[in-house]
């Protein structure tokens, strides 16, 4: 029989079921995606539903449940996982504290961070030191490109016998480097200690594979590259490490086993006993939708493939633009570009360029060792003439400085 070969809308197909690309060149994925007209559709749909009695009906508390294990499945056939590995929460952040904060840190165990992390991963990170008395040490791995064993050994050099985890970016949101994920974490693995990871920039613009990074725990948000409304994300856990962290919060209304007059509970199979519960069900089903769509009807093969070609379209525009200085490192390259244009603030660029020239990009603020930039997003609907839009901006902006 057959095989059916799936076939993959063209981009300005892509275009049309994405409406906010034909008002402006959407260039701030990296911030929040441009919602497809199949989210907003299914969202609506459950907004005119909830208008009605049936808000509270006998399906209503079933209804939750399904949505988010709707999530739980397309999350999980993007990443290589199983539904049961994935949780259901509402931003990237959470699934940082989830791991963090959920470890049972004692006093002088170390936890070991990359000097490009984002506030999502830096804060609970420097929260066990005040909470639990732990050591923060950084892996500095300057802008995150060069030799990928270079920023293996940059991590493994802070490793202790007291390390006990590692908290890194899969891609720098202010550099946009690409970090060798699967050989940091085999490296970490070999000395014993977990990886966590925030996917706030790889979910949904890269082909990923759980069983192959083999990472221990993985943060992800819907609105990003996925293309989902906000106030959505969820969070991968490896099954052998589902024991390493404890719930903060038991929200998923799974009863797991409760004793009540012997005071005990022993917490359900699977990562959805990390769900932290309360999520709009009109924005899971926008979650559900959009990264279904983004994933699977438009398809990684073709997400990531359109991403390399544009950014490597940007890098060579980019280059030939006198006074524009790329950050991102090439060789490390995502769909994040971060450049400084002399006599300009990134801030001051941004603004400019959405004011006058309809170009939405977006700046980024320096932490720690973090270069101040602004930076581009490419993501799978934009197209060269954006890029060229983009590029035309600045020169305009150039005759004025
Ligand atoms: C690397 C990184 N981590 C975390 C976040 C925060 O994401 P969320 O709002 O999904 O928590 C961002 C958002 O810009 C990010 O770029």
């Amino acid at each position: 029989m057959a095989t059916a070969v799936r076939q993959a809308p063209t981009i300005e197909e892509i275009r049309d079921m994405v409406p906010a690309t034909k008002e402006v060149a959407y260039m701030n994925t990296g911030t929040c995606g441009p919602m497809p007209r199949v989210a907003y559709e299914a969202m609506k749909a459950e907004h005119e539903h909830e208008l009605t009695a049936s808000r509270i009906d006998s399906d209503h508390f079933p209804a939750i449940g399904r949505a988010r294990n709707e999530v739980r499945e397309v999350v999980a056939a993007a990443i290589n996982a199983q539904p049961e590995d994935i949780a259901v929460t509402h931003r990237t952040t959470e699934g940082m504290y989830i791991a963090i904060m959920g470890y049972r840190w004692e006093r002088g165990d170390e936890l070991i961070l990359s000097n490009i992390e984002h506030p999502g991963g830096l804060i609970p990170s420097f929260l066990t030191k005040r909470r639990f008395g732990t050591r923060v040490r950084v892996a500095d791995v300057g802008l995150g490109g060069g030799d990928p064993a270079d920023i293996v050994k940059a991590f493994e050099a802070k490793i202790t016998s007291k390390t006990k985890m590692i908290v890194l970016s899969h891609i720098s949101y202010t550099t946009g480097a690409k970090l060798p994920l699967k050989e940091l974490t085999e490296m970490a693995h070999s000395h014993d200690v977990l990886v966590v990871v925030d996917a706030a920039q790889s979910f949904g613009s890269m082909q990923l594979d759980m069983q192959d990074l083999g990472v221990d725990f993985y943060a992800m948000p819907g609105q990003k590259w996925a293309c989902g409304p906000e106030g959505t994300g969820s969070f991968y856990v490896k099954p052998s490490s589902m024991g390493e962290i404890d719930q903060n919060f038991a929200g998923g209304a799974l009863p797991g086993s409760l004793d009540y007059y012997g005071g005990t509970y022993a917490p359900p199979p699977g990562a959805a006993r990390f769900d932290t519960a309360g999520q709009s069900v009109t924005q899971t089903i926008g979650q559900k939708t959009a990264t279904e769509w983004v994933t699977q009807t438009v398809g990684m093969d073709l997400v990531a493939e359109r991403i390399d070609t544009l950014s490597d379209y940007a890098y060579d525009e980019m280059g030939k633009v006198e006074g524009l200085s790329i950050v991102t490192p090439r060789e490390a390259k995502s769909g994040l570009i971060a450049f400084n244009v002399e006599g300009i603030d990134p801030p001051d660029l941004s603004a400019r360029l959405a004011e006058e020239h309809k170009v939405i990009i977006r700046y980024v603020n320096r932490y720690i060792n973090n270069p101040d930039a602004a930076r581009v997003s490419l993501g799978f609907y934009n197209n060269e003439d954006d890029i060229d839009r983009f590029i035309a901006g600045i020169k305009a902006v150039q005759t004025t400085l």
